[in-house]
Protein backbone atom coordinates (compact mmCIF):
# COMPACT_ATOMS: atom_id res chain seq x y z
CA UNK A 1 0.00 0.00 0.00
CA UNK A 2 3.14 2.13 0.64
CA UNK A 3 3.45 1.91 -3.45
CA UNK A 4 0.21 3.18 -3.81
CA UNK A 5 0.61 6.58 -1.74
CA UNK A 6 4.36 6.81 -2.97
CA UNK A 7 2.27 6.92 -6.38
CA UNK A 8 0.19 9.26 -5.79
CA UNK A 9 2.65 11.77 -4.32
CA UNK A 10 3.93 11.77 -7.42
CA UNK A 11 0.98 12.01 -9.53
CA UNK A 12 0.07 15.03 -7.41
CA UNK A 13 3.60 16.64 -7.73
CA UNK A 14 3.22 16.01 -11.55
CA UNK A 15 -0.52 17.47 -12.43
CA UNK A 16 -1.05 20.88 -12.79
CA UNK A 17 -4.81 20.40 -12.80
CA UNK A 18 -5.77 18.42 -9.64
CA UNK A 19 -9.61 17.86 -8.75
CA UNK A 20 -11.14 16.08 -5.45
CA UNK A 21 -14.18 14.73 -4.52
CA UNK A 22 -15.19 14.04 -0.87
CA UNK A 23 -18.09 12.16 1.23
CA UNK A 24 -18.76 11.29 4.48
CA UNK A 25 -15.94 9.07 4.71
CA UNK A 26 -13.57 11.98 5.05
CA UNK A 27 -14.70 13.31 8.00
CA UNK A 28 -15.87 9.48 9.60
CA UNK A 29 -12.26 9.62 11.77
CA UNK A 30 -13.56 13.36 12.71
CA UNK A 31 -16.33 11.44 14.74
CA UNK A 32 -18.96 12.48 11.62
CA UNK A 33 -21.57 9.49 11.45
CA UNK A 34 -21.27 8.39 7.29
CA UNK A 35 -24.65 7.89 6.09
CA UNK A 36 -24.50 4.64 4.94
CA UNK A 37 -22.21 2.64 7.28
CA UNK A 38 -22.50 1.52 10.74
CA UNK A 39 -24.58 4.25 12.69
CA UNK A 40 -25.89 5.81 9.81
CA UNK A 41 -29.36 5.46 10.87
CA UNK A 42 -30.95 7.84 13.51
CA UNK A 43 -33.81 6.58 14.85
CA UNK A 44 -34.02 3.80 12.77
CA UNK A 45 -34.61 6.13 9.68
CA UNK A 46 -32.50 6.33 6.37
CA UNK A 47 -30.91 9.68 4.92
CA UNK A 48 -33.18 8.56 2.48
CA UNK A 49 -36.36 8.79 4.62
CA UNK A 50 -35.48 12.24 6.06
CA UNK A 51 -33.26 14.42 3.47
CA UNK A 52 -36.50 15.30 1.02
CA UNK A 53 -38.70 17.61 0.06
CA UNK A 54 -41.30 14.90 1.04
CA UNK A 55 -40.07 14.12 4.60
CA UNK A 56 -40.10 17.92 5.20
CA UNK A 57 -43.69 18.48 4.62
CA UNK A 58 -44.47 15.65 6.02
CA UNK A 59 -42.93 16.06 9.63
CA UNK A 60 -40.53 19.66 9.17
CA UNK A 61 -39.90 18.67 13.19
CA UNK A 62 -38.76 15.27 12.68
CA UNK A 63 -36.41 16.47 9.92
CA UNK A 64 -34.68 19.15 11.64
CA UNK A 65 -34.10 16.74 14.56
CA UNK A 66 -32.18 14.84 12.62
CA UNK A 67 -30.24 17.73 11.29
CA UNK A 68 -30.19 19.58 14.93
CA UNK A 69 -28.71 16.13 15.89
CA UNK A 70 -26.27 15.90 13.31
CA UNK A 71 -25.43 19.83 13.75
CA UNK A 72 -24.92 19.23 18.05
CA UNK A 73 -22.03 16.14 16.69
CA UNK A 74 -20.06 18.15 14.34
CA UNK A 75 -19.73 21.17 16.40
CA UNK A 76 -17.45 18.87 18.79
CA UNK A 77 -15.79 17.67 15.78
CA UNK A 78 -12.15 19.12 14.64
CA UNK A 79 -10.73 18.68 11.09
CA UNK A 80 -8.50 15.79 10.62
CA UNK A 81 -5.47 14.49 8.82
CA UNK A 82 -7.24 13.81 5.88
CA UNK A 83 -9.01 17.53 6.05
CA UNK A 84 -5.42 19.08 6.36
CA UNK A 85 -3.23 17.16 3.40
CA UNK A 86 -6.47 18.41 1.14
CA UNK A 87 -6.18 22.18 2.57
CA UNK A 88 -2.87 21.49 1.80
CA UNK A 89 -3.00 20.44 -1.77
CA UNK A 90 -5.42 23.32 -2.28
CA UNK A 91 -2.51 25.42 -2.00
CA UNK A 92 -1.38 24.85 -5.51
CA UNK A 93 -3.00 26.57 -8.68
CA UNK A 94 -5.27 24.37 -10.78
CA UNK A 95 -6.75 22.48 -7.68
CA UNK A 96 -10.83 22.23 -6.91
CA UNK A 97 -11.81 20.04 -3.99
CA UNK A 98 -16.06 19.26 -4.57
CA UNK A 99 -17.46 18.38 -1.58
CA UNK A 100 -20.51 16.31 -0.73
CA UNK A 101 -19.99 16.75 3.07
CA UNK A 102 -22.16 20.12 4.54
CA UNK A 103 -20.29 19.68 7.79
CA UNK A 104 -17.93 22.74 7.36
CA UNK A 105 -14.74 20.66 7.89
CA UNK A 106 -12.97 21.39 5.04
CA UNK A 107 -13.64 24.87 5.45
CA UNK A 108 -12.36 24.89 8.89
CA UNK A 109 -9.11 23.07 7.51
CA UNK A 110 -8.29 26.13 5.73
CA UNK A 111 -9.08 24.36 1.90
CA UNK A 112 -9.51 26.98 -0.90
CA UNK A 113 -11.74 26.42 -3.28
CA UNK A 114 -14.36 24.40 -2.12
CA UNK A 115 -17.67 23.66 -3.91
CA UNK A 116 -19.90 22.82 -2.09
CA UNK A 117 -21.76 20.17 -3.81
CA UNK A 118 -24.42 19.42 -1.59
CA UNK A 119 -24.51 23.12 0.36
CA UNK A 120 -23.85 23.62 4.33
CA UNK A 121 -25.42 22.26 7.34
CA UNK A 122 -24.99 25.73 8.82
CA UNK A 123 -27.14 28.17 6.03
CA UNK A 124 -30.37 27.87 6.19
CA UNK A 125 -33.17 29.25 4.50
CA UNK A 126 -36.72 30.14 3.81
CA UNK A 127 -38.74 27.02 2.92
CA UNK A 128 -41.60 28.84 1.38
CA UNK A 129 -38.38 30.79 -0.54
CA UNK A 130 -40.30 34.11 0.24
CA UNK A 131 -37.34 35.83 -1.26
CA UNK A 132 -34.96 36.14 2.23
CA UNK A 133 -31.22 35.35 1.14
CA UNK A 134 -30.28 32.22 3.07
CA UNK A 135 -28.65 32.88 6.55
CA UNK A 136 -25.68 31.77 8.35
CA UNK A 137 -27.12 29.79 11.81
CA UNK A 138 -24.36 27.87 13.84
CA UNK A 139 -26.66 27.71 17.61
CA UNK A 140 -25.99 23.70 18.38
CA UNK A 141 -28.64 22.87 19.41
CA UNK A 142 -31.31 25.27 17.42
CA UNK A 143 -33.40 27.21 20.63
CA UNK A 144 -36.63 25.90 18.89
CA UNK A 145 -37.64 23.79 16.00
CA UNK A 146 -38.22 24.15 13.31
CA UNK A 147 -36.28 27.57 13.22
CA UNK A 148 -38.32 30.53 11.12
CA UNK A 149 -37.55 32.90 8.73
CA UNK A 150 -36.83 36.15 9.99
CA UNK A 151 -38.83 37.71 6.89
CA UNK A 152 -42.09 35.82 6.72
CA UNK A 153 -41.86 33.89 9.83
CA UNK A 154 -42.54 30.46 7.87
CA UNK A 155 -40.40 27.64 8.86
CA UNK A 156 -36.89 27.76 7.73
CA UNK A 157 -35.04 24.50 6.10
CA UNK A 158 -31.42 23.83 5.96
CA UNK A 159 -29.72 24.75 2.84
CA UNK A 160 -28.57 21.45 1.79
CA UNK A 161 -29.14 19.61 -1.60
CA UNK A 162 -32.04 17.04 -0.48
CA UNK A 163 -32.92 13.89 -2.49
CA UNK A 164 -34.68 14.76 -5.78
CA UNK A 165 -33.63 18.37 -5.56
CA UNK A 166 -30.83 20.04 -8.54
CA UNK A 167 -27.54 21.23 -7.58
CA UNK A 168 -27.12 24.33 -7.63
CA UNK A 169 -26.53 25.81 -11.35
CA UNK A 170 -23.61 27.67 -10.69
CA UNK A 171 -21.93 24.50 -8.40
CA UNK A 172 -22.92 22.41 -10.63
CA UNK A 173 -21.33 24.10 -13.84
CA UNK A 174 -17.98 25.10 -11.69
CA UNK A 175 -18.17 20.97 -10.71
CA UNK A 176 -18.20 20.32 -14.45
CA UNK A 177 -15.49 22.39 -15.71
CA UNK A 178 -13.28 21.19 -12.54
CA UNK A 179 -13.81 17.28 -14.12
CA UNK A 180 -11.52 18.79 -17.02
CA UNK A 181 -8.26 18.05 -15.03
CA UNK A 182 -4.82 15.77 -14.82
CA UNK A 183 -5.86 13.83 -11.58
CA UNK A 184 -9.38 13.56 -10.20
CA UNK A 185 -9.35 11.94 -6.58
CA UNK A 186 -12.25 10.27 -5.04
CA UNK A 187 -12.11 9.96 -1.65
CA UNK A 188 -14.46 8.90 1.03
CA UNK A 189 -17.68 8.40 -0.98
CA UNK A 190 -19.66 5.15 -1.66
CA UNK A 191 -20.13 6.98 -5.06
CA UNK A 192 -24.00 5.70 -5.43
CA UNK A 193 -25.44 9.31 -4.92
CA UNK A 194 -25.74 11.36 -8.30
CA UNK A 195 -24.63 13.59 -9.51
CA UNK A 196 -21.39 13.46 -7.68
CA UNK A 197 -21.58 9.67 -8.57
CA UNK A 198 -21.03 10.61 -12.48
CA UNK A 199 -18.36 13.04 -11.77
CA UNK A 200 -15.35 10.51 -11.85
CA UNK A 201 -16.80 8.69 -15.05
CA UNK A 202 -17.00 12.34 -16.82
CA UNK A 203 -12.83 13.37 -15.25
CA UNK A 204 -12.07 10.02 -16.72
CA UNK A 205 -13.45 10.47 -20.32
CA UNK A 206 -11.46 13.29 -20.74
CA UNK A 207 -8.51 11.72 -19.90
CA UNK A 208 -7.84 12.16 -16.31
CA UNK A 209 -5.97 9.74 -13.77
CA UNK A 210 -8.35 8.54 -11.28
CA UNK A 211 -7.87 7.61 -7.81
CA UNK A 212 -10.10 6.41 -4.95
CA UNK A 213 -9.51 6.46 -1.32
CA UNK A 214 -11.49 4.23 0.54
CA UNK A 215 -11.63 1.21 2.71
CA UNK A 216 -14.07 -0.52 0.94
CA UNK A 217 -15.34 -0.83 -1.96
CA UNK A 218 -17.53 1.31 -4.51
CA UNK A 219 -19.04 0.98 -7.65
CA UNK A 220 -16.13 3.40 -8.92
CA UNK A 221 -13.59 0.89 -7.70
CA UNK A 222 -13.43 -1.05 -11.07
CA UNK A 223 -13.22 2.02 -13.28
CA UNK A 224 -10.39 4.03 -11.47
CA UNK A 225 -6.93 3.87 -12.35
CA UNK A 226 -6.01 2.56 -8.83
CA UNK A 227 -7.21 2.09 -5.07
CA UNK A 228 -5.61 3.07 -2.24
CA UNK A 229 -7.65 0.70 0.36
CA UNK A 230 -6.85 3.04 3.44
CA UNK A 231 -9.28 4.99 5.52
CA UNK A 232 -8.66 8.63 4.04
CA UNK A 233 -6.71 10.08 7.44
CA UNK A 234 -4.20 7.41 7.35
CA UNK A 235 -3.61 7.37 3.41
CA UNK A 236 -3.30 11.15 4.08
CA UNK A 237 -1.45 11.55 7.32
CA UNK A 238 1.36 14.01 6.70
CA UNK A 239 0.72 14.53 2.50
CA UNK A 240 0.82 18.28 1.72
N1 LIG B 1 -11.75 7.10 5.10
C1 LIG B 1 -12.22 7.02 3.83
N2 LIG B 1 -13.43 6.50 3.54
C2 LIG B 1 -14.17 6.06 4.56
C3 LIG B 1 -13.76 6.12 5.89
C4 LIG B 1 -12.48 6.67 6.16
N3 LIG B 1 -12.00 6.76 7.40
N4 LIG B 1 -14.74 5.61 6.68
C5 LIG B 1 -15.74 5.25 5.85
N5 LIG B 1 -15.39 5.52 4.56
C6 LIG B 1 -16.18 5.33 3.34
C7 LIG B 1 -17.19 4.22 3.36
O1 LIG B 1 -16.57 2.99 2.96
C8 LIG B 1 -18.20 4.71 2.32
O2 LIG B 1 -17.83 4.27 1.04
O3 LIG B 1 -16.93 6.51 3.16
C9 LIG B 1 -18.08 6.23 2.40
C10 LIG B 1 -19.25 6.93 3.06
O4 LIG B 1 -20.38 6.74 2.26
P1 LIG B 1 -21.79 7.42 2.57
O5 LIG B 1 -22.15 7.28 4.01
O6 LIG B 1 -22.73 6.89 1.55
O7 LIG B 1 -21.50 8.98 2.33
P2 LIG B 1 -21.44 9.81 0.96
O8 LIG B 1 -20.86 9.00 -0.14
O9 LIG B 1 -20.79 11.09 1.31
O10 LIG B 1 -22.97 10.08 0.68
C11 LIG B 1 -23.31 10.88 -0.41
O11 LIG B 1 -25.61 10.91 0.21
O12 LIG B 1 -26.98 10.96 2.06
C12 LIG B 1 -26.51 11.69 1.00
O13 LIG B 1 -26.29 14.01 0.70
C13 LIG B 1 -25.78 12.93 1.46
O14 LIG B 1 -23.70 13.86 0.73
C14 LIG B 1 -24.35 12.66 1.08
C15 LIG B 1 -24.50 11.72 -0.10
Amino acid sequence: MDDAIDRLHRLIDASTRITVVTGAGVSAASGVPTFRGAGGLWRSFRAEDLATPAAFRRDPRLVWEWYDWRRGIIAACEPNAAHRAIAAWSRRPGFTLITQNVDGLHERAGTSNVLRYHGSIWHLRCATDCGQPEWEDRRAPLPALPPLCPSCGGPARPSVVWFGEPIERAVAAAADAASDCDLFLSIGTSSVVYPAAGLLAQARRRGATTVEINPDATPSTSSVDFVIRMPAEEALRGSS
